[in-house]
C-alpha cells in the first residue's frame, strides 16, 4: 500500500527548533558531548508552589473536562494579570485557555485567515508564526530587520506593508529570536499607523514578558487606536517554566474569542485541568520566583555577551529580553571547514553541532538567514565551555 500524505503536511516544514534538538540527540547517543543552545524553554524547574498547588488540584477532584475556554477561576485570574500587570480591561468571556500560546496563535489563524488574506509578521519571527499562517492558505508577509537596528521593524516598513488584504499584523515583544523588546515609543507609533487601517487587527505574543532586564515590559494593546483589535497572547511556559504544562491564554476581541473556543471545542478541547487551577495560583500568588529566574537569564546574558565579544563573523545586538543571542554571522558564508563549505545558517548550525557539539538553530527558519540563534537557558558552566567551542570553531573557517 502506498500511503499518500495530505497535500497540508508535505508543504508544512518541520519545526527547526525541534530538528535540531533531534540531531543533538543523535549526536549524544553516539557518545559525543553535545552542549545544546537549541531549545526555547527556561531550564528551570516550576517553582514548588506551584506543583503543589496541582497536586491539590488534582486531589480534590480537578481530573475531569474543563470548560472549552477554560477554567473560570483561571479566567478570572488572567483578568486581574492583565489588569495589574498591564492595565488592561478584559472580560472573562473575552479570555481563551489553550494548550500553549501556540496554539492560541493556531486558533486565531484559524479563526481569522482565509486563502489570500495576507499577515504582516515582524522578521525575524518565532518559527511557527509563518507555518500556522501558511497552514490556512494565507500569505505571509515577512518584514525584515537587521542587527544593526537590534532587529526593530520601523513604523515606515509597516506603513508599506499593510493593504486591504492584511487580516493582521503578528509580532512577539520581547521577540524570540532576537531578544528585542520594543519600548512603549515604538509601539505608539505602531498605533498611530494602523490608525489609518482601521480593519487590521493587531496580534502582540507576548510569552516572555517577565524576561525584560531594562524597563518595562510595554503591550500594544495598551493604545486607544488598537486596544479594541488587539489579541493579547501570553501563556505559562516562559515566565513561570512551566513549558511542559502547555497552558497559553489569550485575551480578544468577544467574537474572535468565541470563534477560537469554536475551533478549540471540536479539536482539543479544554486545557488540563489541575494545571489551570495551579496556573491561576501562580498567577495571583506574590512570590520572587519569577524575578529570580530573571536575574539568571539577566547574568547569563552578560557573560555571553562578554564571552562572545571579539569572536570573528560574529555580530550582536543586545538583546533586552528573552534569553537568546541571534548574532549575524554571515560574513563567514563562503568559508569552508575540513572541506564542507558553508553558504547559509543551516550550513553553519550543522557544521557548528558536528565540529564542536554545540546545537544552534539556523536562522532561515526564523526569517533571517543570516544568522543564528543561541539559547542561554542553560548552566554558566555549560555556557562557558559552549563560548570557548564557538570561538574555536569561528577561528578555523577559512
Ligand atoms: C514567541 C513565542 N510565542 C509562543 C511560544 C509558544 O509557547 P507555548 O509553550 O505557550 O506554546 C513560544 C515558544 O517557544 C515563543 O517563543
Amino acid at each position: 500500500m502506498q500511503i499518500r500524505l495530505s497535500n497540508t503536511v508535505n508543504n508544512l516544514v518541520e519545526s527547526a527548533t525541534i530538528k535540531m534538538a533531534q540531531m543533538a540527540r543523535d549526536f549524544k547517543s553516539k557518545g559525543h558531548d553535545v552542549i545544546s543552545l537549541s531549545l526555547g524553554e527556561p531550564d528551570f524547574d516550576t517553582p514548588g508552589f506551584i506543583i503543589d498547588a496541582a497536586h491539590e488540584a488534582m486531589k480534590s477532584g480537578y481530573t475531569h473536562y474543563t470548560p472549552v475556554p477554560g477554567l473560570v477561576e483561571f479566567r478570572e485570574a488572567i483578568v486581574k494579570k492583565l489588569k495589574r500587570d498591564n492595565n488592561l480591561d478584559y472580560d472573562i468571556n473575552q479570555i481563551v485557555v489553550s494548550n500553549g500560546a501556540k496554539q492560541c496563535i493556531y486558533n486565531i489563524a484559524q479563526a481569522l485567515l482565509d486563502k489570500g488574506d495576507e499577515v504582516v509578521i515582524f522578521a525575524p519571527y518565532w518559527v511557527s508564526y509563518s507555518a500556522i499562517v501558511e497552514l490556512t492558505g494565507a500569505k505571509v508577509i515577512g518584514l525584515n530587520s537587521e542587527v544593526q537596528d537590534d532587529y526593530k521593524v520601523t513604523a515606515d516598513q509597516l506603513k508599506n506593508a499593510l493593504s486591504d488584504k492584511t487580516k493582521f499584523i503578528l509580532f512577539s515583544s520581547p521577540c524570540n529570536p532576537t531578544g528585542s523588546v520594543y519600548t512603549k515609543e515604538e509601539l505608539g507609533t505602531f498605533a498611530k499607523i494602523l490608525e489609518g487601517y482601521p480593519d487590521v487587527l493587531v496580534v502582540s505574543d507576548e510569552i516572555y514578558e517577565y524576561i525584560v532586564f531594562e524597563g518595562e515590559h510595554q503591550s500594544i494593546a495598551q493604545f486607544e487606536q488598537v486596544k479594541h483589535r488587539t489579541i493579547v497572547v501570553n501563556g505559562m511556559s516562559k515566565g513561570f517554566a512551566m513549558t511542559g504544562w502547555r497552558l497559553g491564554y489569550m485575551a480578544a476581541p468577544l467574537p474572535i474569542a468565541k470563534a477560537c473556543a469554536k475551533i478549540q471545542g471540536q479539536v482539543t478541547s479544554g486545557a488540563t485541568s489541575f494545571g489551570q487551577k495551579a496556573a491561576a495560583i501562580a498567577l495571583l500568588t506574590e512570590s520572587n520566583e519569577k524575578a529570580k529566574m530573571k536575574a539568571i537569564f539577566k547574568n547569563r546574558r552578560d557573560l555571553m555577551l562578554e564571552l562572545m565579544n571579539g569572536i570573528p563573523h560574529m555580530l550582536l545586538n543586545i538583546p533586552n529580553g528573552a534569553f537568546y543571542l541571534f548574532p549575524d554571522v554571515s560574513s563567514a558564508y563562503g568559508k569552508s571547514l575540513n572541506g564542507k563549505s558553508i553558504n547559509n545558517s543551516q550550513d553553519l548550525a550543522e557544521a557548528l553541532l558536528s565540529e564542536e557539539f554545540v546545537a544552534t538553530v539556523a536562522g532561515a527558519s526564523f526569517g533571517n538567514d543570516n544568522c543564528i540563534r543561541i539559547s542561554y537557558a542553560t548552566s554558566e558552566n555549560q555556557l562557558i565551555e559552549a563560548a570557548k567551542r564557538i570561538r574555536r570553531f569561528f577561528e578555523k573557517l577559512k
